[in-house]
C-alpha cells in the first residue's frame, strides 16, 4: 500500500490545518455541542504538556471523572458520544479561543490553558510528526522549522493560538499554566490547580500525585495500560511511546542553529509585541 498523501491526512477549516480525523461535519457542528456547567476544559496547542496536565487533573478528584478525547476529534457521532458521557467530564481541546464552542464560554466552564516555550513545542512536534504515520511526512528539521513558523502544521500558528487565549487570561474561569513552571515546582502548580477547581486536597495527596505524575512514572504507566482512544488527549496515535519522548526543558538547543534561533526570535518579538509573555 502506498503512503497516504497529505490530502488524505490534512484538511483546512477556517484557515487552520486539521487532521482528517477531525471530520469537516464535526468541525462545522461544534457550536451545537451541549456544554455542562461542571465541565472542565483542558486547552493547549499540541505538544505543550497536555497529557501531563490531564494526568494530574484526573488524579486530583476522588469522585468519578471521565477524560474524553478532544472535542474536535472524530466524526459527527462525537456530539452524541459526548452527551452520553456522565459528569464530570474533563474535555481536552486544541481549538483556539475563537473556535471554542460558545456554550462553554456562556456557561463559564472552568478552562485550564497550558502553554510551553514555543521553541521546545516546535521540537516536540517535529518528533511527533516524524514518528507518526497519521501526520504528513517531514524530511528534515529545517523543513519542519519553516512549516512551524508559517503555522502550516496541525492546529495552525502557535502564535495565533497563544494570543487568542492570552486575551482571556484574566477571565475568572480560565487558569493559565506553563509547562516550565510545572517542571520547576510541580507541587506548587498542583496546589494552584486544586484551588482553581475548588478541590480540597491535602499536602500529602499533592506529594503523592506529583510522584505519580513524574515523567518516568507516566511513561512506564502508559506502556503498561491499554489506552482507549476515546479517553486520551491524543487520539492521533495508539503508540503512547510517541507522547512521552524526553519531557525536558530546553531541548530546542539541540536542534536550533544560531541562524534559526535569530529568525525565531525576530518573528517571536514581532508577533508577540503586545503579549505579556
Ligand atoms: P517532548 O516531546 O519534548 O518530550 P502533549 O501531551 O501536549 O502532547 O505534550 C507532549 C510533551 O509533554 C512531550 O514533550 C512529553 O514528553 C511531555 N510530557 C508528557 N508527560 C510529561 C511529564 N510527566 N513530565 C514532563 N513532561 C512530560
Amino acid at each position: 500500500m502506498s503512503n497516504p498523501s497529505e490530502a488524505d491526512l490534512i484538511h483546512m477549516f477556517k484557515g487552520i490545518p486539521f487532521t482528517t480525523r477531525s471530520s469537516p461535519e464535526l468541525l462545522k457542528s461544534l457550536d451545537t455541542i451541549r456544554a455542562r456547567e461542571d465541565d472542565v476544559l483542558l486547552v493547549s496547542y499540541p505538544k505543550s504538556g497536555t497529557h501531563w496536565l490531564a494526568g494530574v487533573i484526573t488524579k486530583l478528584y476522588n469522585t468519578q471523572v471521565t477524560l474524553t478525547s478532544p472535542i474536535e476529534f472524530g466524526d459527527i457521532s462525537k456530539l452524541e458520544e459526548l452527551n452520553k458521557v456522565s459528569s464530570k467530564r474533563i474535555i481536552p481541546t486544541h481549538l483556539d479561543y475563537n473556535m471554542l464552542p460558545p456554550n462553554f464560554k456562556n456557561k463559564k466552564c472552568k478552562m485550564i490553558y497550558i502553554s510551553r516555550n514555543p521553541k521546545d513545542t516546535a521540537v516536540s512536534m517535529y518528533h511527533y510528526y516524524r514518528d507518526n504515520p497519521n501526520l504528513p511526512t517531514i524530511d528534515t528539521w529545517t523543513a519542519f522549522f519553516d512549516l512551524f513558523l508559517k503555522g502550516d502544521v496541525v492546529c495552525g500558528s502557535w502564535f495565533d493560538h497563544f494570543l487568542s487565549w492570552e486575551e482571556h487570561e484574566n477571565d475568572k474561569n480560565i487558569l493559565f499554566l506553563f509547562y516550565e513552571d510545572m517542571k520547576k515546582d510541580l507541587p506548587k502548580i498542583v496546589k494552584q490547580i486544586s484551588l482553581f477547581l475548588a478541590l480540597n486536597v491535602s499536602d500529602n495527596d499533592i506529594q503523592d500525585i506529583c510522584k505519580k505524575s513524574s515523567f518516568s512514572e507516566m511513561k512506564s504507566d502508559t506502556e503498561k495500560e491499554n489506552s482507549d482512544p476515546n479517553h486520551t488527549v491524543c487520539a492521533l496515535t495508539s503508540n503512547r511511546k510517541l507522547i512521552f519522548r524526553k519531557g525536558a526543558v530546553g531541548d530546542w538547543k539541540n536542534h536550533f542553529t544560531p541562524k534559526q534561533n535569530r529568525r525565531f526570535e525576530e518573528i517571536f518579538n514581532e508577533k508577540m509585541k503586545f503579549s505579556k509573555m
